[in-house]
């Protein structure tokens, strides 16, 4: 796996709803961080304070209004906040995995299907990506009579394993999790506190955030309060 680290520098983020008068929602400002290659930093902060807008920052779905998150490879530098379209494309297949809050489902997809995908897209071989999904699914204890069926009619703790095992499965140089563990039990808990370990020794940089206080203490490097940057 090639590795990366992540400079966030001095992020300022608002959001303008044009179709409500205008609006504007400052969400954060002043906003820097960096995670080098092997690290977790975790993000604090109550409800609404701007902890997922911040992931969606990283992972480009969301504009940023001021500021810069730069990546550093081996190849050289990109500015997620100025890249063209392309790159984030490129950077998501390759580079940056990202665990949302709530797993997209799509009706007659097979949870298997789903969990294999980013490997499928890497070009790696159907049998071997099936092999790894299944073995993470397995270790995730998602039942293997669930695995050729869709996602839209597990629980929500079932379908949280299902988005952890597909963010899980490439080895992605940086990982972004949104709260992974909110609706899992203690069993399940320890299995995601195991693959953030992995991930580490295997170089990632990672970027968390976690209901769970016992588990943001057994992964962390660092804690940031979003709190203190609220704009
Ligand atoms: N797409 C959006 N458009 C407008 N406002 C948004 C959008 N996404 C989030 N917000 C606002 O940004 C603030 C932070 O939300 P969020 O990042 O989801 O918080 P957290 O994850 O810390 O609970 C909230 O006030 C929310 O209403
Ligand atoms: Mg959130």
């Amino acid at each position: 796996m090639s590795s990366a680290r992540l400079v966030v520098n001095n992020l300022q983020k608002d959001f303008i709803l044009h179709t409500q008068n205008s609006a504007h929602i400052p969400v954060f400002n002043g906003f820097s961080l960096s995670v080098n290659a092997g690290e977790c930093a975790v993000l604090l902060g109550p409800s609404g304070m701007g902890k997922s807008t911040f992931l969606k920052c990283l992972y480009g779905n969301y504009k940023i209004t001021s500021g810069s998150i730069s990546l550093y490879f081996e190849e050289g530098d990109i500015d997620i906040a100025t890249c063209s379209p392309e790159w984030i494309h490129g950077l998501r297949r390759q580079t940056i995995g990202y665990v949302s809050q709530f797993l997209r489902v799509i009706p007659r997809v097979a949870a298997i299907d789903l969990v294999s995908e980013p490997l499928l897209i890497q070009g790696i071989d159907k049998d071997t990506a099936y092999q790894q999904a299944a073995t993470l699914l397995a270790r995730l204890h998602i039942p293997e009579k669930l695995w050729a069926l869709s996602p839209t009619t597990f629980s929500g703790g079932e379908q949280q394993r299902i988005n952890i095992a597909r963010g899980f499965i490439a080895d992605y140089p940086v990982l972004l999790l949104d709260e992974p563990t909110a609706s899992l039990d203690a069993k399940n808990r320890a299995v995601v506190v195991e693959l953030i370990h992995e991930a580490k020794a295997k170089g990632a940089a990672i970027v968390g955030i976690f209901h769970d206080e016992d588990v943001r203490d057994k992964v962390a490097d660092n804690v940031i309060d979003l709190l203190e940057f609220v704009a």
